[in-house]
């Protein structure tokens, strides 16, 4: 499995309710490893699967932070790194509910080169999964596809967070697409022509959701719908997998838990569907627990939680 994507110090401060604009709250602050390209690196090797982590970091104390962290996890990473960047951060605020607010400084993240991909071809090229998202520079994801695609490698792409459409690869490089409720009614706006806001489009009829998901172009369309579960879209036809029940702490990355641990259980050769029902419970146990990368859970931990096999 191969990760090209961003990786960030998150910077979380918890308080019971957020603040309106113009009001200071107190609450409590720690920081941690983040990003959604490490988290979603780290949700994959913990899973079990042999995960490399392509990527930008500073040349300061948190980029070397972060690769200490990545050889101790076990990813084998390829950093670039940028003398004249900062390591990415983001700014989290999490409320009583375990919702968040989030806003990134890309930093480096936003200096991943084409050439340090085009350096990692042989990775590339050796995968059976390559997983992708929207926090560094779009040219060097497109890059990346194109060098997976030309190898016959699995190429997912989680586009997330949302942004514009000149920012996005294109559709046509990808084979399996992840999109949530509103990432998925932006994909369609962009590039199906469907002017449908994601309140009306998740209470939509389940032929109608499909039918949109087969206006994408993407062989394999998944909508992550929270705690209504997981629409799954083929060719040949969809289905709804639920979610697991579980007690919400912090929802921060759980989107990356699933992507991660759907992409490791597919490098594995797992069937579509039970790749995604894994994916389902590793999301679930990351939102008990609070934090981002080290709050992924390991095989192990997510077979005792769910007692599955
Ligand atoms: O998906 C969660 C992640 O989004 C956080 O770790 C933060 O760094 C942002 O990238
Ligand atoms: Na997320």
């Amino acid at each position: 499995m191969v990760v090209v994507g961003s990786f960030n110090l998150d910077h979380v401060w918890s308080t019971s309710r957020f603040p309106v604009p113009g009001e200071t709250r107190l609450g409590s602050f720690t920081c941690g490893p983040g990003g959604k390209g490490f988290n979603q690196a780290i949700a994959s090797v913990r899973q079990g699967a042999p995960t490399h982590f392509i990527a930008a970091i500073g040349s300061d104390a948190i980029g070397d932070g972060a690769a200490a962290l990545a050889t101790t996890e076990g990813l084998q990473a390829h950093w670039q790194r940028c003398p004249t960047q900062a390591t990415g951060t983001a700014a989290i605020v999490l409320d009583g509910q375990g919702q968040n607010l989030i806003v990134v400084g890309p930093g480096a993240n936003a200096a991943l080169s084409v050439e340090h991909v085009q350096a990692q071809a042989a990775v590339l090229r050796g995968a059976r999964v390559l997983l992708t998202q929207h926090e560094v520079d779009p040219l060097a994801t497109r890059c990346a596809h194109a060098l997976a695609r030309a190898a016959g490698v699995l190429v997912i792409h989680n586009p997330a967070p949302p942004v514009d459409a000149t920012a996005q690869p294109a559709l046509d490089g990808i084979d399996l697409i992840t999109p949530n409720e509103t990432e998925f009614a932006q994909l369609l706006r962009d590039h199906a022509g469907h002017d449908i806001a994601a309140a009306y489009l998740v209470q939509q009829e389940e032929p109608i959701l499909h039918r949109l998901c087969r206006d994408l172009g993407v062989p394999t369309v998944i909508v992550t719908l929270g705690a209504d579960g997981v629409f799954v879209s083929q060719a040949n036809g969809y289905t709804r997998i639920a979610a697991e029940a579980v007690n919400v702490r912090d929802t921060t990355g759980a989107g990356d838990a699933f992507n991660g641990a759907l992409a490791a259980a597919l490098a594995g050769g797992q069937p579509l569907l039970d790749a995604v029902a894994q994916a389902n419970r590793v999301a679930g146990l990351k939102v008990e627990r609070h934090g981002a990368a080290l709050a992924m859970p390991t095989r192990a931990e997510v077979r005792e939680r769910f007692a599955t096999a």
